[in-house]
């Protein structure tokens, strides 16, 4: 039997397929290197000493993904990492991300059932909550009122996959929540490498760690938190992919069902106990300045990761001090 992964040299898809291949599975790639680049599946083979099959196709190509399926029968799940995950971008280009993320998710899933392959694993994220009901968020906390086109994807596609199973429950499907992933491969072999000026906060970090920008702006200091700056649950990206192998394994025990699971670590940082982590960690200065608020950002939100624990026995185990070293040790290999 062998794993599909679409968008596997990406920055979560390959941190996944490593887990996978280590874990001996067999894993196909589609990826058409649109946020990403060839090294990485080279990156992968180094650290695994393993091989896989890879097709450099764009998924939303409904025959040269009909042809995967067709050379490769002993595919029975799939692993969806080829959605685009810029918010900044989606808002600028919506029709791209509905079209990548959504079209792209539809034409996987009629493919997926054309071939009798029923077992999907859906990468979402924390943003379907939008304003949190609570925090710590738990999976049945209310899900809706997404600030930007990406969000909204994920949040249709989780309605999308909803109502797929309500119509055939022959099919496997866990939704996985990512809260925040940073972080990379202590090989420092992979990691994330944003196109232009980083959005996200971690990846901003060690750029002016390594004097590529001048500063860090912190986006607010008056947010109802314990130091005024926003608070985010962090997780290892190491650990996020080793939460999609307890997910698929309990997609192949459980025989048909549609799970939803949390994937963070239950603990909130804010942007200032990120900085300073950073510091210690790496030994590095890390400039900031207070800026306005970005709009879109709420105060708080940390994930409830109990069930994920409890139902797949999955737990994020990997430091604050390992996620600040690990994408330092990333970003010094590669600049
Ligand atoms: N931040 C700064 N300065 C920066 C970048 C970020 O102060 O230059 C702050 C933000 O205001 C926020 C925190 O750092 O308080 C984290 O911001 P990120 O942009 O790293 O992450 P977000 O929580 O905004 O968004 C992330 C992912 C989304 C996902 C969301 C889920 O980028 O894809 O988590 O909640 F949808």
């Amino acid at each position: 039997m062998s794993i599909l992964v679409t968008g596997g040299a990406g920055y979560i898809g390959s941190h996944t397929v490593i887990e996978l291949l280590n874990a001996n599975e067999e894993v196909i790639i589609v990826d058409n290197f649109s946020n990403s680049k060839p090294q990485s599946l080279e990156a992968i083979k180094t650290i695994t000493g393993k091989d896989f099959k890879f097709y450099e196709i764009d998924y939303l190509d409904r025959i040269a993904l009909e042809k995967v399926f067709e050379e490769n029968p002993s595919i029975d799940s799939v692993l969806n990492f080829a959605g685009f995950k810029a918010v900044g971008e989606s808002v600028k280009k919506p029709l791209e991300y509905y079209t990548n993320n959504i079209s792209g998710a539809l034409v996987l899933l009629e493919t997926m059932r054309k071939y009798n392959v029923k077992k999907f694993v859906f990468s979402s994220s924390a943003t379907v909550y939008g304003e949190p009901e609570k925090i710590p968020l738990t999976e049945d906390c209310k899900i809706g009122g997404t600030t930007n086109p990406y969000g909204t994807t994920k949040l249709y596609i989780e309605q999308i996959l909803k109502d797929l199973y309500q119509s055939d429950p022959t099919w496997d499907i866990a939704i996985l929540r990512y809260f925040n992933p940073v972080g990379a491969h202590e090989s420092g072999l992979i990691g994330e490498e944003p196109q232009g000026i980083p959005n996200n906060l971690m990846p901003y970090i060690v750029r002016v760690a390594a004097g590529i920008l001048p500063e860090l702006s912190v986006f607010g200091n008056d947010y109802p938190t314990p130091d005024g700056t926003g608070v985010r649950d962090y997780i290892h990206v190491v650990d996020l992919a080793k939460g999609h192998l307890k997910a698929l394994e309990k997609l192949n025990k459980e025989k048909q069902g549609l799970f939803i699971y949390n994937l963070g670590t239950g603990t909130g940082y804010s942007v200032l106990d990120m900085v300073k982590a950073f510091e210690k960690a790496t030994g590095k200065k890390v400039a900031y300045k207070i800026a306005p608020r970005r709009e879109g950002d709420i105060a708080t939100c940390y994930s409830n990761p109990e069930k994920a624990e409890k139902e797949l026995g999955w737990k994020a185990e990997k430091t604050l001090e390992d996620m600040c070293k690990d994408s330092w040790n990333f970003i010094k290999n590669n600049n």
